[in-house]
Order: C-alpha cells, then structure tokens, then sequence
C-alpha cells in the first residue's frame, strides 16, 4: 500500500490553520489528520465539526477524521456532510461496531476503525475485511506529543501478518509518538500511514513535513 504522512492539526497554531495547512500541503503530505475529543472517551477536548468546515475550504488533501469521541454514530453523518474523506471510529467506543461501520459506508466516506494501545488486534478480526484503514494508536489517545509506547508495534506487525496472509486492501495508521527518531520502526513494522503531530508542527513544518516524508521513501 501506498504510504502516506498524515500532519494531525491538533498540534497547529489555530490562529493561523489556513497557513498551517498550505505549508503541509506545499511540502507534499498527503493526508490531514483531524482529532476529535469529546471529554469523555479521552479526557481533553478539541474541536470539531465547524472547524472542519472551514478547513474543508482550504485543503484537496484526504482529511482523515478521527474521532475519540464515545458512541460516534451520533456524529457520522454530520461529519461527512463536513468534508470528511475517512472516518475513524475507536472500537472501545461503539457498542454495536458492525452497525457504525455499515453506516459510515452508506455515507459514501472511506472507514476505519481504531485500537487503543490494550485493544487486541483480535478484537476486530471479524470486520477487517469491511473497513479500508486500521489505525493502531500507538499512545494512548488523549493528547499530543507523548512517547510511543513499544508493544503496540507487535500489534502493527500482527496486523500487517493477517492483512498479507489474508491479501486485504487495507491501510495501516499509526498515530502517537511518530517522528525523526520513531518513524522508521513504524514503517519496519507495516505501518503506511504516518500520523504526526509535534514532529510537524513544532519548529519549521514546512522542513518538518519533508524530512519526514524523505524518509518514508
Ligand atoms: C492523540 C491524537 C494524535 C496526536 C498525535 O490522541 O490522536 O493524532 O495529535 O500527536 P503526536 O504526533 O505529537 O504524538
Ligand atoms: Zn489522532
């Protein structure tokens, strides 16, 4: 699969997203990664839907929404209607995950489904086949710029095991602790979509965004 580097704006200047955005965009990163917390699935909170309006305006990129918000189902629709090209819902979050991958299908928006660090990659075996991207955090989800825990690579190696074994066209994300000196064991274990906050946007993201993407070549 093609890989992919995914700047997640939660670690921008808001002040001035638009030209947060035209940097990333400039320097070649394919995806923007937009994090949704509600407070309540993890403790802080973001910002959402009127937001991604808005930068729905000043970017082509595939915005990839991931939602850490509890029962998202409430939101699916809402959030394609927004821009959204791939939702991502927490698997810990949904009671009924069959049903709210069904209906982000019917949306007509890409699905993908997410793990926290403890979450078993078993836990989704049945549904990998309907979903286009697995996302593995790699920390747990709450906040930016936190190490990356080690075990969760065995997970992205499990993952990319079963997606070979089984020839599914599947994306592996890794979010959480990725950068200069991380992401190359990400991309050794399979991972092919790089989400990264801090290692983007602090410091030169323009330089940022093309040191990282020259080493995912
Ligand atoms: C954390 C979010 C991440 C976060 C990553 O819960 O899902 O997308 O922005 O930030 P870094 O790359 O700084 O770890
Ligand atoms: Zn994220």
């Amino acid at each position: 699969m093609e890989k992919c580097l995914a700047p997640s704006i939660l670690a921008a200047d808001f002040g001035i997203l638009k030209e947060q955005l035209e940097l990333i965009d400039e320097a070649g990163a394919q995806y923007v990664h937009f994090d949704v917390m509600d407070g309540v699935f993890v403790p802080s909170i973001s910002f959402g839907l009127p937001v991604l309006k808005s930068i729905r305006k000043y970017t082509d990129r595939l915005i990839d929404v991931h939602l850490m918000i509890v029962d998202p189902e409430r939101y699916v629709k809402d959030f394609a209607e927004a821009g959204a090209d791939i939702i991502t819902v927490h698997a810990e979050a949904c009671k009924h995950l069959d049903a709210t991958i069904e209906m982000i299908k019917k949306c007509g928006t890409m699905v993908g489904v997410a793990l926290n660090p403890s979450t078993p990659v078993g836990s989704i075996a049945h549904v990998l086949d309907k979903v286009d991207m697995v996302l593995i955090m790699t920390v747990n989800p709450g906040f930016g710029g936190q190490k990356l825990i080690d075990y969760t690579l065995d997970k992205v190696r499990e993952l990319s095991e079963i997606v070979a074994t089984k020839k599914l066209k599947l994306d592996i994300e890794v979010d959480g602790g990725i950068n200069r000196d991380t992401i190359e064991k990400v991309l050794d274990a399979g991972a092919n979509i790089i989400v990264a906050g801090s290692a983007v946007f602090k410091g030169d993201v323009k330089e940022n965004t093309k040191n990282l993407l020259e080493k995912m070549r």
